[in-house]
């Protein structure tokens, strides 16, 4: 427990020293995109609809490295389409949806 909470506060101390100035979110960090080269072709297209449409209002890393399972997708995918400007159509939003469940499947992430 004590361990715990020292890193805890070491953590802390690392937030709130940020520079005030840095925008940069914590959940952008990691690759930001994802190598497709090795998965069936229409996957690879449906990827690029990803790519172009969920990079739009933060990078693409945030959802690169979400580890959402299918079910987390699918309420998300929601939400981030419901947005003003999102730009994204039902069609669109279906073969996001549906990369991003192969996606985590590759993961390995479970349901
Ligand atoms: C219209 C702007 C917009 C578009 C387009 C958009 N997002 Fe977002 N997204 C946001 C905003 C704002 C947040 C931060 C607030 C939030 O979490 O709801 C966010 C947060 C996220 C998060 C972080 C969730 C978390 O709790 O860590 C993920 C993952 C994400 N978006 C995925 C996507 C995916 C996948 C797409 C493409 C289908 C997409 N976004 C398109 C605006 C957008």
């Amino acid at each position: 427990m004590k361990t715990i909470a020292i890193a805890g506060s070491a953590l802390a101390a690392m937030l709130f020293t940020a520079e005030p100035q840095d925008k940069s979110d914590p959940r952008d960090g990691g690759p930001d995109r994802i190598d497709v080269s090795a998965y069936p072709g229409p996957q690879q297209k449906q990827y690029d609809v990803y790519a172009a449409k969920c990079s739009k209002c933060h990078p693409l890393a945030r959802s690169v490295n979400a580890r959402f399972n299918s079910t987390e997708w699918k309420r998300y995918m929601k939400r981030m389409i419901r947005r003003p400007n999102s730009g994204i159509n039902e069609e669109q939003a279906a073969q996001i949806y549906d990369f991003l469940k192969y996606y985590s499947i590759q993961l390995g992430i479970k349901d």
